[in-house]
Order: C-alpha cells, then sequence, then structure tokens
C-alpha cells in the first residue's frame, strides 16, 4: 500500500511528506537520507556561503542518493541581501528539477526556474499569499501555519482553520506545514484538504541531521510550550526554542526595545554555536511547536516508513472502523 496524492505524481516522490528548507540543517546527509526515504528534502541554498559551496552541496548530495531533492531559496529583504541571483543560476546548472522557495513574492524567479524545466513549490503562511503564488503560476504550495518553526507571519491562523481554508482556493497540488510530526498529522492534513506534510523540527531530530546531540536531547525533553515569538513588534515575527536569550529578547522588545537592541542577542554566530557546540543557551535557535510530539531521534528512513505505515494502519483502520460503526447503527 502507499499514499498517492497530487504532490507525489507533481513532484515524483514516492510519499506525501516533504523537509522543507532550513537553515545551518538543511545539508546533503539529511536531504540525502529524505530522498533516499522516498519523501522530498531541500536543501537550504543560504546555508552555504557562497554560491559556489552550493554547487559543491549538491554534488555531495547526489554522491549519497540517486533519488530526486530540491534546494530552498529563501528570499528575505537584508540590508546586504545575498547574491539570490548567483545562487539560482547554481541550481539551474546543477540540473536540479524542484525548488522550495519561501520569504517573499516568487515572482522574479519563477521564469528562470519555469525556463529550465524545475518545479516550484512556494511556501507562504496565509491564504491570499497563497492564491497569490497559484495564479503567478508555481507548481505547488506548501501552507505553513501558526504552529510551525521558523516565520508563521503575522495573522496567526493555526493549521486546523489555514489548511482547510486555503484548500478551498487552491487547486494545485498543497502540502501542509506547521506542527506536523507523526502520523496522525499526516492523516489530519489529507482529511483537511492537503495533500501532504512538510516537516522541520521532527526532521531535526532524527539521526542524519548534523546538529549537535544535545540540540536533538532539549527537542525530545521539551514540550509543546518550549518556544517563544521573537520580532512581535518589528512585525517579522519567529518561532524560536525558548531559552534565556530568546526570552530576554521578548522581553526588551515588549519594554520598547528596537531591533539595535537586540541585535547582538540574535546574531546568526551565537545560533550556530548552539548547533555546533550543543550550547542550547548560547544563542536563538529555531523549533516549533511540533516539539510536544517529538520522543526520539530515528533515523530519517525509520522516521519516514513508520509515518506512512502507521498513516495506512490509522485510514484503514481506527477511522474505516468508525465509518462502519456508525452506518450500521
Ligand atoms: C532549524 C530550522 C531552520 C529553518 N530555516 C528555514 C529557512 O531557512 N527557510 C525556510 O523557508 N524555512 C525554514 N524553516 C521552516 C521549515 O522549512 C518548515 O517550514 C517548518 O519547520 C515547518 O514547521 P515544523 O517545524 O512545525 O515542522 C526552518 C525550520 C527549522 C526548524
Amino acid at each position: 500500500m502507499s499514499i498517492r496524492t497530487k504532490f507525489t505524481e507533481t513532484f515524483g516522490v514516492e510519499h506525501p511528506i516533504a523537509q522543507g528548507g532550513m537553515q545551518w540543517v538543511g545539508r546533503a546527509e539529511l536531504v540525502a537520507a529524505v530522498a533516499n526515504a522516498g519523501a522530498l528534502g531541500f536543501l537550504t541554498a543560504l546555508t552555504q556561503p557562497t554560491p559556489a559551496d552550493l554547487a559543491n552541496e549538491i554534488a555531495k548530495t547526489r554522491d549519497l542518493t540517486d533519488k530526486p531533492f530540491g534546494v530552498n531559496l529563501t528570499i528575505l529583504p537584508a540590508i546586504n541581501p545575498p547574491p539570490y541571483d548567483e545562487y539560482r543560476q547554481v541550481i539551474v546548472d546543477a540540473g536540479i528539477t524542484i525548488v522550495e522557495t519561501a520569504g517573499s513574492n516568487p515572482a522574479p524567479h519563477l521564469p528562470m526556474f519555469h525556463d529550465h524545466g524545475i518545479k516550484v513549490l512556494h511556501k507562504c503562511t496565509s491564504v491570499r499569499h497563497a492564491v497569490k503564488a497559484q495564479s503567478l503560476g508555481v507548481d505547488g504550495i506548501s501552507i505553513d501555519g501558526f504552529e510551525c518553526a521558523g516565520h508563521p507571519g503575522e495573522d496567526d491562523i493555526p493549521g486546523l482553520v489555514l489548511i482547510p481554508a486555503a484548500a478551498d482556493k487552491i487547486e494545485i497540488p498543497m502540502i501542509a506545514s506547521g506542527g506536523f510530526a507523526d502520523a496522525r498529522g499526516l492523516v489530519a492534513a489529507l482529511a483537511l484538504g492537503a495533500d501532504g506534510i512538510n516537516m522541520g523540527s521532527r526532521f531535526m531530530c532524527t539521526v542524519e541531521s548534523c546538529i549537535h546531540d544535545n540540540v536533538k536531547a532539549a527537542i525530545v525533553e521539551g514540550d509543546e510550550r518550549g518556544t517563544e515569538l521573537i520580532f512581535r513588534s518589528l512585525h517579522n515575527t519567529a518561532r524560536v526554542a525558548s531559552n534565556v536569550v530568546s526570552r530576554e529578547v521578548v522581553q526588551i522588545l515588549k519594554d520598547g526595545g528596537q531591533f539595535d537592541d537586540v541585535k547582538d542577542l540574535v546574531a546568526g554566530v551565537r545560533g550556530r554555536r548552539v548547533f555546533d557546540d550543543g550550547d542550547v543557551d548560547a544563542g536563538i535557535w529555531t523549533v516549533g511547536t511540533a516539539m510536544g510530539l517529538i520522543n526520539d531521534v530515528p533515523t530519517v528512513g525509520e522516521l519516514v516508513s513508520r509515518i506512512v505505515t502507521e498513516a495506512e494502519d490509522l485510514i484503514s483502520g481506527r477511522l474505516a472502523t468508525m465509518v462502519a460503526e456508525t452506518s450500521a447503527v
């Protein structure tokens, strides 16, 4: 048995599961493991310091898998923006066939990707942005609810409403993200009208994810209350792990502080130390409320096969029985 959806058909993967872009985490070993498990993994372009490093990481991933994988290109406003066009050129030259765009309107990047036969999965956090991306001609939508790790947008609409509201308006394949970590989530997403799920936090906490074991242990120990929303007053909300640094940032901004007052606390270099050295209080690090559902550190292969098998059992077992029992009354 397998679960076939518009997403698996369009993007040519076995299972309706994606591993979205993750800064510092979406590297060759993890992405190849996801591909080998029959799901869709994305390398994170901007984790690589230069476009040439991205080309090397793509080659390294290809050494580890023959299956398709994609690249995430996160386009965020910045004072010194990375050379997006050069990263995009590397993606095209390397023969990548699927790109996940996120962060802003994908329009400037679509013609070049489509001219080279690359399918674009656009990740966004509101129905209106999903509708806009569909009208621009993207090939799929990844709709990211308030539960998610990273940037949930400013509308605070959780998946239970966001996913069916988007499904009512989206005709192209759509996967759902934010808070998914197990088979129950996959089945729920399908029931809500999505064609699959995208997971970040859950894939962070696998054997093949390159982050320090202390961080994985913190995720396993943590629960669904273990995140903070930083940058709310700056209208650039990010959901991150609750620790001494993120709580201080929340307090400073609550007291009327501006970005300059927290910029040293939120510096990327401090966040890197969390993942590299395992000091979970060294800086800001990203994780979502799915932490409350993550209780182990499996291999990616074990994780994907567990989710798919249990989802199939749930659909043909518990849920099917309920329908039978109801109609027998
Ligand atoms: C450590 C980490 C880093 C992330 N970095 C990015 C990123 O650079 N670009 C992006 O589009 N999404 C990023 N995300 C978001 C994920 O791709 C995904 O949308 C999100 O994790 C889904 O929510 P979940 O964690 O509840 O599964 C990141 C998530 C995590 C956990």
